[in-house]
């Protein structure tokens, strides 16, 4: 994939869309080697790079800072970078600055989190020929009013709630919407009654692709295990070993070699 219009076509062809998140050169590198169709600069960096706890943290200039990085290295993957905590709350003209950084870094599209409130913000984002990916569900920069990071839509009134934001972000224009931590019931719902495709993180086998964090498929952090996590690899053993080889070939002083030695 490499352009907006891809995910459309993908949703009416059948075909799944797979989208991965990365934060740095090297990894963009590797993904762009892949055959996933686009990457997330999420503001999970703010966890997964920065060790915070939540993603409240990331800010407009360290989403920037990882999008460029990212752009260096992507390739033709399709570039979605998600819009931080409070930046696209404070008034159209500072979201709009807050758009600008990010294109301008290197963003092809940006994500935000929920929609009640930020209609107007969506219309003028799009209009100003930027694409847009809502984001419904378990939105985790509003943890705090959530009560932590849980699953969301359970009952039939929020099912409802979330059914009617995912028509509005359709309706306002968005290219596609992440369901995060939805019933999976209600993730075919809405992905049934869509035109533009979902991409579920949670929310079961019926929306029309995924996106995984890429640190937790490649299992590089164990005491990150959400359930809809599928660990891929087992990063932190392997990662883990290679260092510890190496610390024991310095120690035995079989590294370096005359051959990764200078004469
Ligand atoms: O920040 C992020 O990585 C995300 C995805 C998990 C959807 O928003």
């Amino acid at each position: 994939m490499s352009t907006v219009l891809d995910f459309e076509r993908l949703k009416m062809e059948g075909h799944k869309i797979s989208i991965v998140t990365a934060y740095d050169a090297w990894s963009a590198r590797i993904v762009a080697r892949s055959r996933v169709d686009a990457l997330l600069v999420g503001d999970s960096a703010a966890m997964v790079m920065h060790g915070h706890t939540t993603t409240v943290a990331a800010t407009v200039a360290v989403m920037a800072l990882h999008t460029r990085a990212v752009a260096r290295a992507s390739g033709d993957k399709f570039l979605i970078v998600d819009l931080p905590f409070l930046s696209f709350r404070r008034g159209v003209s500072a979201a709009m600055a807050a758009v600008g950084t990010l294109v301008q870094s290197g963003a092809q599209a940006v994500k935000l989190e929920g929609v009640d409130g930020h209609e107007e913000v969506i219309t003028q984002i799009v209009g100003s020929g930027v694409p847009v990916m809502g984001h419904i569900g378990l939105t985790p920069q509003s943890v705090n009013q959530l009560g932590g990071f849980r699953v969301q839509g359970k009952g039939n009134g929020q099912a409802e709630k979330l059914a009617q934001q995912a028509h509005a972000l359709e309706a306002l224009g968005c290219f596609s919407i992440v369901l995060e931590c939805i019933p999976a019931a209600l993730a075919s719902r809405i992905t049934s009654e869509l035109r533009i495709p979902t991409i579920g993180i949670g929310a079961g086998p019926g929306t029309d692709g995924q996106v995984l964090v890429l640190q937790d498929l490649w299992g590089v952090d164990p005491s990150r295990a959400p359930r809809f996590v599928r660990r891929y690899l087992d990063g932190e053993r392997l990662l883990t070993n290679a260092i510890d080889e190496y610390d024991a070939d310095v120690k035995h002083a079989r590294f370096p070699t005359p051959e990764e030695s200078y004469s």
